[in-house]
């Protein structure tokens, strides 16, 4: 066990693309838990998109992370000490473990941590049955509400998120077609994932692409990009189609936005709602969610990759994956070992 807790902190604000310059590491002693309190060691961490919106000076759905805080991060870890009845030592949690080495727990903690259910692989705790397998579910579900013969279409198709959208499509009866930025991801989502067809968005013609993929009109875009993509979609939805907001990662490291769907105006004449949503108001419901994704992972029918980083040194240049990219599935970095 390590006597030194590494931190990692925001120093700077990023300017476009995230800096290696933009963190700060520290050293501190790992922390002693006191009354109610518990010390987690972390083993994975999450590396989201999201986070990046956390780095800017504004609020998002969660508060900005302050300069010289410890990046805010989700992960998995194992509670080692504990003078808190609610957390044994050996459980392993789920939450906000922050990018550090270890977590203490039970003080003003921003978010509860989660004890997982025995019988889980971390790394799919993680993906399928974490916040990336949740948000394709109900996003997908929800919000696009896909019925059996339906075109959907999913940007960010080889990610987290988007590969796990189109093969739930598929189970529901649907047509699927990716969306991705690489021939590799196109093949992987059409060949192992089951899509019946994938665009490579950055050296194909989108429009045309999609008529061809998509004869009959698209009636569910499941949306991690926005930007262009999301405006070339919005000229062949069809009649009281679904537009899922899940993300806009095409946005996330823009210095100035540029001008909004210039086609949104199909919305009217073809009837579409066009939503976003955010997972964790969906907290209540993961059980039902966890009732049919269980199955399906049990029986084969749905598959989840992970895009794995060793090293917590290593998250400030691995987060860069997400946007250049380099990241197939759900991109984590491994802290520490998981306990034998
Ligand atoms: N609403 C919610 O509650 C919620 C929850 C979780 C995630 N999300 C959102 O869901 C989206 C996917 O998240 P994820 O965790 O699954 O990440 P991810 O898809 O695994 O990784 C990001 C992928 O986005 C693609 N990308 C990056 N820059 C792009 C650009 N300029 N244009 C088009 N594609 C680009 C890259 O794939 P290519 O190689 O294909 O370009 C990259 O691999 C994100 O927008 C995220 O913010 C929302």
């Amino acid at each position: 066990m390590s006597f030194a807790n590494r931190q990692i902190l925001l120093a700077a604000r990023p300017v476009g693309m995230i800096k290696p310059t933009d963190f700060r590491s520290v050293e501190t002693p790992v922390p002693v838990p006191g009354d109610g309190q518990y010390l987690v060691r972390n083993i994975y961490l999450s590396l989201d998109p999201t986070i990046r919106g956390w780095m800017n000076e504004e609020d998002t759905y969660l508060p900005a992370i302050k300069i010289g805080e410890v990046m805010r991060g989700a992960g998995i870890g194992v509670v080692e000490q504990s003078s808190n009845p609610a957390y044994n030592v050996g459980d392993l949690v789920f939450g906000l473990i922050g990018w550090q080495d270890y977590f203490l727990g039970g003080g003003n903690d921003a978010m509860p941590m989660m004890v997982l259910p025995p019988g889980i692989p971390l790394t799919a705790a993680l993906s399928i049955y974490g916040v990336t397998g949740m948000t394709a579910y109900f996003g997908l579900l929800d919000l696009g509400q896909p019925k059996a013969g339906e075109t959907v279409v999913v940007s960010g198709a080889a990610g987290a998120v988007g590969s796990i959208t189109g093969q739930i499509a598929k189970l529901k009866g649907c047509r699927a077609i990716g969306l991705a930025g690489t021939d590799a991801k196109c093949r992987w989502v059409t060949e192992d994932l089951g899509f019946d067809a994938c665009i490579n968005y950055k050296t194909e013609d989108m429009a045309r692409r999609l008529k061809e993929t998509c004869p009959k009109g698209i009636d569910v875009y499941f949306d991690n990009v926005g930007g262009e993509i999301l405006d070339i979609v919005l000229t062949q939805i069809n009649l009281r189609a679904r537009i899922v907001l899940c993300g806009a990662i095409s946005m996330y490291n823009a210095t100035e936005f540029p001008p909004g769907p210039k086609h949104y105006v199909n919305l009217i004449g073809k009837r579409a709602r066009m939503e976003g949503f955010i997972i964790t108001d969906y907290l209540p419901r993961f059980a039902e969610a966890m009732g049919e994704l269980g199955p399906w992972v049990a029986q084969g029918k749905l598959k989840y990759a992970i895009d794995q980083v060793d090293g917590l040194e290593n998250a400030p240049t691995a987060i860069n994956r997400l946007f250049t990219g380099a990241n197939t599935g759900k991109l984590i970095v491994k802290i520490s070992d998981e306990p034998a």
